[in-house]
């Protein structure tokens, strides 16, 4: 039998540390620096502006939490953090991690006043009823958001692009696109692809330099407008990544019956995002994210696949199915 350890309870109950450790040196930009040459201590803490108390310590935990390596006295990026923490390549995901240093890391203290009100910790908490608009009232902060969409979703998007039968299909379009990465990651791995990313007007900008970045405008457009308010534009496959848990139950049937309607006979529906194990009991990620969403949302929640697949089927789909794409990650698949 296994004797009851304290180890795991103080890993988790402390995780903070790592955490802030992580979302700093994103914040100072420590990988992008490193990723032009490696540095030794002193030069790294003078290009950082970090008091000597800190420097050592810091950069030190990095190398034993493997986000950087120490060799000769010279520190390095390993080649994760170079890929993917490097603000000048394209790969880049430290949106998702600017975002949460700036925004979720504090709003997540309030998390215990969120699970005994059930009210959002965010903006909202201002009197703004959609978090959205809070959010896109400010454009450096609508910019961040969107990028940060991509960080979170790259992998998924990655696997997406590759490992669903488009060629079954002619047209597609992402539904609340945000910066265009899934439409965008689908156009780059299927070349007879046409892509629409669909999303509020203000969106359009910023989508369109991620496009044009990719160099597919001549296949991927944006086409502006509302969910709430409008139906769908019509394509063979309707995608829609961490859009569903934003919403309440109403809104989500909704939006799956307008994905419906989008759609011509045999056309594809793909709703995908941290989906939750059916036992509601493994996937960590889908219920923490789902407790995000208590924080950031009026009364969005995260779901498991029965539940999504239930509402695809209440709407009309004539098949369903699950499929896990990467991490925490699935996707839901309605076939009308
Ligand atoms: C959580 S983000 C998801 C972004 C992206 N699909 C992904 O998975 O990375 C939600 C997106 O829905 C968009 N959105 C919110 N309300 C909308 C509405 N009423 N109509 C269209 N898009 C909307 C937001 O602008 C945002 O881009």
């Amino acid at each position: 039998m296994n004797e009851p350890r304290p180890d795991h309870i103080l890993q988790v109950g402390l995780g903070f540390w790592a955490s802030k450790t992580l979302l700093s040196a994103v914040e100072m930009e420590l990988f992008t620096e490193l990723a032009k040459h490696p540095e030794n201590l002193e030069t790294l803490q003078g290009r950082l502006g970090l008091h000597p108390r800190s420097a050592r310590d810091f950069f030190d935990a990095l190398v034993a939490l493997k986000f950087l390596e120490r060799r000769d006295g010279q520190y390095y990026n390993t080649p994760s953090t170079d890929l993917f923490l490097d603000k000048r390549k394209p790969s880049y995901i430290g949106g998702l991690l600017e975002m949460a240093n700036s925004r979720l890391y504090p709003f997540w203290s309030q998390l215990t006043t969120a699970l005994r009100t059930g009210l959002p910790q965010n903006e909202i908490k201002n009197g703004t009823p959609n978090p959205f608009t809070a959010i896109y009232a400010e454009p450096a902060r609508l910019r961040e958001f969107l990028k940060a969409m991509t960080g979170i979703s790259r992998g998924a998007n990655l696997a997406i692009a590759r490992g669903f039968p488009w060629s079954k299909y002619r047209t597609a379009v992402d539904v609340g696109t945000a910066q265009g990465d899934l439409i965008t990651q689908v156009a780059l791995a299927n070349p007879h692809i046409e892509g629409t990313g669909f999303d509020l007007p203000e969106v359009g900008p910023i989508f369109e330099e991620h496009v044009e970045a990719n160099r597919l405008s001549g296949r991927v457009k944006f086409s502006p407008g509302s969910f709430v308010d409008q139906p769908l534009p019509k394509a063979d496959v309707v995608m829609m990544g961490h859009i569903l848990h934003d919403w309440n139950l109403e809104t989500k049937r909704m939006l799956v019956r307008k994905a419906y309607e989008a759609l011509p006979d045999g056309g594809a529906y793909i709703v995908y995002e941290s989906i939750i194990d059916d036992d509601r009991s493994t996937n960590a990620f889908g219920l923490l994210m789902s407790l995000n969403m208590l924080i950031e949302t009026a009364d969005g929640f995260d779901y498991t696949g029965a539940d999504c697949a239930g509402w695809m089927t209440e709407a009309g789909f004539r098949e369903t199915r699950v499929e896990h794409l990467i991490g925490p990650d699935s996707m839901v698949i309605g076939i009308k």
